[in-house]
């Protein structure tokens, strides 16, 4: 079997991380032979400076046409003062997930237990961590009208609209549901339905999808609330459904249950191409040093594995093979802690591929 990946690397440490998470499939394919066919393409800064524009419409085509997409991360200080409608963020991901029919971001976040002392917060509070997070993607704040205007005083207004439909909702709480379904049963719905019409609907919506799910205890909670109780008490989730922008942050927040930003793995779901991203962006602050963790990207291409192409074992063997290399005490700058080996971005991808074999 032969997959076509759209390679997608990206700007700042995307470009350093994507390489190596493209060798660790290389070690899959030919231990369970396939075959994987990479045609990079070019997004974010990187195509501004070759191209003009952020997603240039052969990269869009490129990703249609493949079986799948991997992305490292777009953005950093050399394009953040650009008008929006050529700002990688805005102009190039948003369309890009919007295009290809994404509306759900899913974001495993547990901790591997070698890693129970790396973050900043407890082990007592970390241990046994096991949550998967489902972000609406193509909704929300990010999608609703945008407006500035210069008033009469001179002074600006800048307008974001947060929109959802019935639809819109009803798809990603479902997604929680049937996700809930192969774990332990509970979804936990959040929004600020105290004051946004918006979250209103989003409840009365998860309220009526779970009457079609006996079997799953749905909870609801504020946002506010549930940042609280990630750090509080993270155990207590299993799936976290939320809409676009709360789920963006408080994803950057659960990473540190699993030690880093550099763990989380990401899959954006929902159209018949899916994009595999890891949570982070493009870390202008250690780009260009062979120092970003490798891992979340890893982890995407697992995910990549287990999605788009059912190698449920393959999928696994990489985690496995990730968490070994933990447990053998080699970490990146990100997840160090005394008495542990400091290993680079290429070394630690060299770990995981000699503890694939
Ligand atoms: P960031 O995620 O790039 O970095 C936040 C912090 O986490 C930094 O200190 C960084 O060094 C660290 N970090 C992130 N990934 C890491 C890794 N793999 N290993 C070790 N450390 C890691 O967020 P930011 O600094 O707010 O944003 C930088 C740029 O990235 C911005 O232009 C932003 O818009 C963009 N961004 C892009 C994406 C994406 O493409 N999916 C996601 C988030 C941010
Ligand atoms: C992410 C990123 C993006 C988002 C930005 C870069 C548009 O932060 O993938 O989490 O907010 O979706
Ligand atoms: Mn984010």
């Amino acid at each position: 079997m032969n997959y076509r990946i759209a390679v997608l690397p990206g700007d700042g440490i995307g470009a350093e991380v994507v390489p190596q998470a493209l060798r660790v499939l290389d070690a899959v394919a030919a231990k369970a032979g396939i075959t994987f066919e990479y045609t990079y393409a070019l997004i974010g800064g990187a195509a501004i400076d070759a191209t003009g524009h952020p997603l240039p419409p052969e990269t869009l085509e490129l990703c249609r046409n493949s079986d799948a997409v991997l992305l490292g991360a777009i953005g950093g200080p050399k394009w953040d003062t650009l008008p929006s409608h050529l700002r990688p963020e805005v102009a190039a991901l948003l369309p890009l997930r919007k295009e290809l029919g994404l509306y759900a971001n899913i974001r495993p976040c547990h901790l591997f237990p070698a890693l129970a002392d790396a973050s900043t917060l407890k082990r007592e509070v970390l241990e046994g961590v096991d949550m998967v997070v489902i972000r609406e993607l193509t909704g929300g704040l990010y999608f609703g009208e945008k407006k500035r205007e210069t008033l009469e005083d001179g002074s600006e207004r800048a307008v974001d609209t947060l929109v959802y439909s019935t639809p819109e909702v009803e798809r990603i709480v479902r997604l929680a549901c049937e996700t809930a379904k192969n774990r332990r049963g509970q979804v936990c719905s959040v929004d600020k339905a105290n004051v946004l019409e918006s979250s209103r609907l989003w409840r009365e919506t998860a309220l009526k999808v779970a009457e079609a799910y006996p079997e799953i205890t749905m909870s609801h909670m504020y946002v506010d609330n549930a940042a609280m109780q990630l750090v509080r008490n993270p155990r207590q989730f299993d799936v976290l459904v939320t809409e676009n922008m709360f789920g963006d942050i408080l994803t950057d927040q659960a990473s540190m249950l699993s030690g880093s930003l550099g763990m989380l793995a990401s899959a954006s779901i929902g159209g018949e191409v899916a994009l595999y991203e890891p949570a982070h962006g493009s870390a202008p602050d250690i780009a260009g040093q062979n120092k970003a963790n490798p891992l979340a990207t890893i982890l995407s291409v697992a995910m990549m594995l287990e999605y788009s192409f059912k190698r449920v074992e393959e999928a696994r063997a990489i985690e496995a093979a990730v968490d070994r290399v933990l447990n053998q005490g080699y970490r990146t700058g990100d997840i160090m802690e005394a008495g542990k080996t400091l290993v680079n971005t290429v070394e630690m991808t060299d770990c995981v591929i000699n503890a694939l074999a």
